[in-house]
């Protein structure tokens, strides 16, 4: 592998020259301000095989005549190191012996041809060497994250199908959220790591999400207001989900998804006043899921609460893990969809006639006629998953076989009736907000919605008196 110094006082062109030399030549490349710099290190490496630099280099104000000087270093030593001038210099560097110049000193693509040519590799060389895999990670993974187990790269356009990625955040950097906000600010919704870090990668943020949920919400004292448990608990719910929809299941998903569980049954378990909460969740700028999903277990551990057995439920400490399972579980499979809009929208389908939308494809229609049935199959290779959570997961849109949308409530098992009754009360009261609707009680859109089905009509009114008896409480 050749050592090569680079000395360029500009940014942009410095990390150009290095991705490039770096990427394409295989080269390791020592970043050095000053020719003195690249000297002292010169003096104990005496093999560096070449010197990048400008020919003059201006460093608070002053101006430094890097090639001159190294050129002297290199002459009086006698070493081989070849040199890469950017910038004429006037004409005095015509008697270089080892190296070539490029005129313009910002001329990052003629260093780099210039460098390849001193080191034997041509440009056919060069385009047959495959260039690295990069694959994107949505910058919100870093909000959770003080450093990097890798390189972290943003990826410039610069021609129609060719992209040039630049490093951005080494390798076990520190950095603040603030730091990836200024991107965001400007555009970038996502940031490039090589292909071969992306397992790596992947536990790293996972670990990172599982400690932070089990400080600051698991293991944090219960007189903790859960208001401010709830925007972390929303973030690391996006996150976990999007992890699993990415890799699918493995340790750290699995672990994840179920720190993420352990977190919304934590912060429901605390909660005292639930109107409030329920209004801060959905102001939080987090995907719908999360809303639909948190909403639906407050609600049904306040049905639990009541202990009434004419339910037919089960116990509320078995019933809890299988519902906040399920909440978490039952949409994942819409994710599948590459429109994160039309997701959103799905969210709040409740019994859609999918023969009327016609603006959707086939291919979407089956997603979502099936989606109940494929995430019932997904959850069972969880073994971290509570005992019959795909049979709640399976009949979430009341169809005893999990395929379309049907009302075989009579049928079904109770926790699926009782999970159908609160996804549909989270969901009318995120309709209702997006249209800032506050005046009608939710449940009387319960009463409606069920009415004749007297498995789900002994459901509601349960739910009107747990309701009503928190309202008492608080
Ligand atoms: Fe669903």
């Amino acid at each position: 592998m050749a050592q090569i110094l680079l000395i360029h006082s500009n940014k942009n062109v410095h990390d150009l020259i290095n991705i490039n030399l770096t990427t394409y030549l295989g080269a390791h490349i020592i970043p050095r301000a000053t020719a003195d710099e690249a000297i002292a290190l010169m003096e104990i490496l005496p093999h560096i095989d070449m010197v990048v630099a400008e020919s003059r280099v201006a460093l608070d104000g002053v101006t430094e005549n890097t090639a001159d000087k190294l050129i002297k270093f290199i002459d009086e030593h006698r070493l081989d190191t070849e040199l890469v001038v950017m910038g004429d210099d006037g004409g005095k560097l015509k008697d270089l012996k080892n190296g070539l110049i490029v005129l313009n000193p910002l001329d990052w693509e003629g260093a780099v041809d210039a460098a390849s040519k001193i080191l034997g590799i041509t440009l056919e060389d060069l385009k047959k060497k495959i260039s690295p895999e990069y694959v994107p990670i949505y910058s919100a993974y870093f909000h959770a994250l003080h450093s990097s187990p890798c390189d972290v790269f943003i990826r410039i356009k610069q021609a129609e199908g060719q992209y040039q990625y630049l490093k951005r955040i080494h390798r076990d950097d520190t950095f603040e959220i603030k730091d990836i906000q200024r991107y965001e600010a400007q555009g970038l919704k996502y940031f490039f790591i090589l292909k071969s870090e992306r397992d790596s990668f992947a536990t790293y943020v996972s670990n990172a999400l599982v400690l932070r949920l089990e400080k600051e919400i698991i293991e944090a004292s219960a007189d903790l207001d859960p208001a401010s448990q709830i925007p972390v608990l929303g973030e690391s719910y996006d996150l976990a989900l999007n992890s699993i929809v990415d890799q699918g299941l493995n340790v750290s998903t699995i672990q994840l998804a179920d720190t993420v569980i352990q977190g919304m049954v934590s912060t429901t378990q605390r909660s005292k006043v639930l109107g409030p909460l329920f209004r801060q969740i959905i102001g939080l700028p987090t995907g719908r899921l999360f809303k639909k999903g948190q909403i639906t277990l407050m609600v049904a551990l306040e049905v639990l609460k009541l202990k009434n057995v004419d339910l037919g439920l089960p116990p509320k400490d078995d019933a809890t893990a299988k519902i906040a399972y399920a909440a978490f579980f039952a949409d994942l499979k819409i994710l599948d969809m590459a429109d994160s809009d039309q997701i959103e929208k799905l969210v709040l389908l409740d019994y859609p006639d999918l023969g009327q939308m016609t603006s959707l494809n086939e291919n979407v229609k089956g997603l979502i006629f099936n989606h109940a049935l494929d995430a019932a199959l997904f959850i069972r290779r969880n073994p971290e998953a509570p005992l019959d959570v795909d049979i709640i997961v399976k009949q979430h849109h009341g169809s005893l076989n999990g395929t379309g949308f049907k009302t075989e409530y009579a049928q079904l098992a109770s926790l699926s009736r009782l999970f159908i009754l609160c996804e549909a009360f989270a969901r009318q009261f995120i309709y209702y907000s997006d249209k800032g609707r506050t005046d009608r009680p939710i449940i009387l859109d319960m009463q409606d919605r069920f009415k004749g089905h007297a498995s789900m009509e002994i459901l509601v009114k349960a739910l009107q008196e747990a309701l009503k008896q928190r309202e008492r409480e608080s």
